[in-house]
């Protein structure tokens, strides 16, 4: 079967610059596109700018230049942002193109003469910032609920689509596919408008009014209606006139866009469709807004994060996976630094990253730098390759489901599981046994689902996850595919001396009104999610079996007991938090376990050099010790 996906973001009004939610729709198009190319489809990816009506006359005339110029200056904006982006558009569109205006008129005359569009006068309150008339119902306290702006009462002679003939159509098409509208929710938002009478819908504005925009074909004192003339962008930007785009990718299509636009898209959109003749698209996904601080980020409200200062900070891609994890596609979600930099460097650094250099560094140390080849499997090389094709197929139901944080959380869960595959087989006591057979299978195993995490990230991550390719020395291809397997044994690594994630802080700035956190809830956060070390971190923790000679309550606390102890030779102080746990005299003669090359610390005014071992057992602590008496000073590995 010919697999085609074709995906669409709105064409951005060419009223204001571009901003973090255009940033967001524009990406989860290009992971969508990206991911659909992974699995064969041929794809087709269309964004641009929408340049007409009120709007965009009205802040070229602040700006005191031609509401051409004006337009054409914000969509170069737009334009440029898209490599900043690195979205994989096959085309911008704008709406002032010679061909889009020549499509939205045949669009308009083939209405016009099946006898769907009709004259009439109308009085109607008009929302200049939404373009739109409002009923009464529809307003709050008799303003817009989107602008709060008190409408105009406007009273004039128009051109009007019949949309109302369509209602029981649109209702039997939304309730036949179930998928139309997603998710569900707007689905039944849609449902929900459909359930008042669908009115007809004002397609023209007069030029004594508004002159900036496309003449109608049978009226020249009239021009377009601004949202019959955008959403047309969708078919003349797979040129519906010439056909062969057209025929390829017409009606596989998906519109993604923000909930504000639901009811054009929902409604006007199928229905002018319908009137025309074409097929409706297949699919409208809907996701929710970006809240920044409190309510929506928008352009009238002025609140509006610049992405491209977080992307010089942090990098594209940690900025792409940021909006695609943190999002449930569909609701809305807050942005903030803080939490982007909490995602990073958890996902990012600590799991991807850390594991990306670990596993390189102990091939470079343990087989000279190439990709060993796997040897006899075991259990646990059985069980990660099924948490592996776990992964991989709840990636390919969350991209059908539209769930993308989940298909990037279900790569990093993954890394997870390597995580814990290291844990069980230890390389770094393999190594020391010399058993390298072992030691080969379990680098390559923990190394090939690391880069199949990475394969999965490659739509979200589509630069920073061939570095990782890079790191295990895998060469670029063209197009990856999902079920490749990038690494194989006697590739050369490369280890690069900048991790690929590199840890971040955050820091709040002076004026941020957010409590910081206290340190008892960081120290919890710790708790919860231990952070990885490498062996030789772990190396550098010099551990002895101590023997307590002398113990004594420290004054002034119920908590502390000094500690003498001998270490070999060694005599030492040490000071314990385990006055609760412990009686002095009990301790005397006992064999502990302490971190020998801990540097010194004072506390209470107590020298301690060193800290015993011992593990929390309900509220009270209990010595580590060594199952049978041994030599003091001896070293525990
Ligand atoms: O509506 N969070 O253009 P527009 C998430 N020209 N996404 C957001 C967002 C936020 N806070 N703010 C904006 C128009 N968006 C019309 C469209 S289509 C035929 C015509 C995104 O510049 C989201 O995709 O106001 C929303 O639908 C779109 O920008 C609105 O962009
Ligand atoms: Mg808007």
């Amino acid at each position: 079967m010919d697999k085609k996906y074709y995906v669409t973001t709105p064409i951005y009004y060419a009223n204001a610059d571009p901003h973090l939610g255009h940033a967001y729709t524009t990406i989860v198009a290009d992971v969508r596109k990206r991911f659909y190319q992974m699995n064969d489809y041929e794809t087709f990816f269309l964004t641009g700018t929408d340049e007409h009506g009120d709007k965009v006359a009205r802040a070229a005339l602040e700006k005191g230049v031609s509401p051409h110029e004006y337009a054409s200056q914000i969509s170069q904006k737009f334009r440029d942002i898209l490599p900043r982006l690195n979205a994989s558009n096959d085309r911008f569109i704008r709406t002032t193109d010679p061909e889009h205006r020549k499509v939205v008129r045949h669009i308009l005359q083939k209405v016009y003469d099946s006898g769907d569009i009709y004259f009439s006068e109308y009085e109607g309150k008009y929302c200049v910032g939404c373009e739109r008339f409002y009923k009464d119902t529809e307003l709050v306290d008799e303003k817009c609920p989107d602008h709060q702006t008190r409408p105009e009462l406007i009273k004039e002679s128009n051109y009007f689509f019949k949309m109302s003939k369509y209602q029981e159509w649109m209702i039997d098409h939304i309730n036949k596919n179930p998928d139309f509208i997603r998710p569900e929710r707007y689905k039944n938002e849609a449902l929900g408008f459909l359930r008042e009478p669908l009115e007809d819908l004002c397609i023209s504005r007069p030029k004594s009014r508004l002159k900036w925009g496309i003449e109608l074909p049978f009226d020249s004192n009239y021009v377009t209606y601004v949202w019959f003339d955008a959403l047309i962008n969708y078919i003349s930007g797979i040129d519906y006139l010439d056909g062969e785009l057209f025929s390829k990718f017409w009606p596989v299509a998906e519109h993604i866009i923000g909930k504000d636009i639901l009811k054009q898209h929902g409604i006007y959109w199928p229905t002018m469709l319908k009137a025309a003749g074409i097929e409706p698209f297949q699919h409208l996904s809907v996701h929710g807004y970006w809240l920044f601080e409190k309510g929506k980020m928008s352009k009238s409200l002025g609140n509006v994060i610049t992405p491209l200062d977080l992307i010089d900070k942090y990098g594209l891609d940690a900025f792409r996976y940021y909006l695609i994890r943190e999002m449930s596609f569909g609701l809305d979600s807050s942005f903030s630094e803080e939490s982007f930099v909490s995602r990073y460097n958890a996902d990012l650094a600590n799991d991807l990253g850390n594991m990306v250099s670990r596993l390189t560094k102990m091939i470079k140390n343990s087989c000279n730098g190439i990709v060993p080849s796997p040897k006899k499997w075991t259990e646990p090389e059985e069980k990660l390759e099924k948490i592996a094709a776990e992964s991989r197929q709840k990636l390919i139901e969350s991209f059908d489901t539209l769930m993308m944080h989940q298909a990037a959380d279900s790569a990093i869960h993954l890394v997870r599981s390597i995580n814990r595959y290291l844990e069980e087989t230890a390389p770094w006591f393999v190594a020391k046994q010399n058993d390298q057979d072992r030691l080969d299978t379990i680098l390559f195993t923990a190394s090939q689902n690391t880069v199949r995490a990475a394969l999965y990230l490659l739509p979200v991550m589509p630069e920073k996850m061939l570095e990782v390719f890079n790191w295990f020395g895998i060469s670029p291809k063209d197009q990856w595919h999902l079920d490749d397997e990038p690494l194989t044994p006697g590739l050369k690594t490369r280890i690069d001396k900048k991790p690929i994630f590199p840890r971040r802080k955050f820091k709040a700035k002076a004026s941020s009104n957010q409590p910081k956190k206290s340190g008892k809830s960081q120290k919890k956060s710790q708790k919860t999610k231990p952070s990885v070390i490498t062996y030789e971190d772990f190396a550098k923790i010099d551990l002895r079996v101590a023997v307590i000679r002398k113990a004594e309550r420290v004054q002034g606390t119920d908590k502390l007991i000094r500690l003498q102890i001998e270490v070999g030779k060694e005599e030492r102080q040490i000071v314990a938090g385990i006055a609760k746990s412990y009686d002095p005299d009990d301790l005397l003669g006992k064999q502990i376990v302490i971190v020998a090359n801990l540097e010194s610390a004072n506390i209470r005014g107590v020298e301690s050099k060193g800290m015993l071992l011992a593990a929390n057992h309900g509220e009270k602590l209990t010595l580590l010790s060594p199952e049978q008496p041994i030599r003091s000073g001896a070293k525990v590995k």
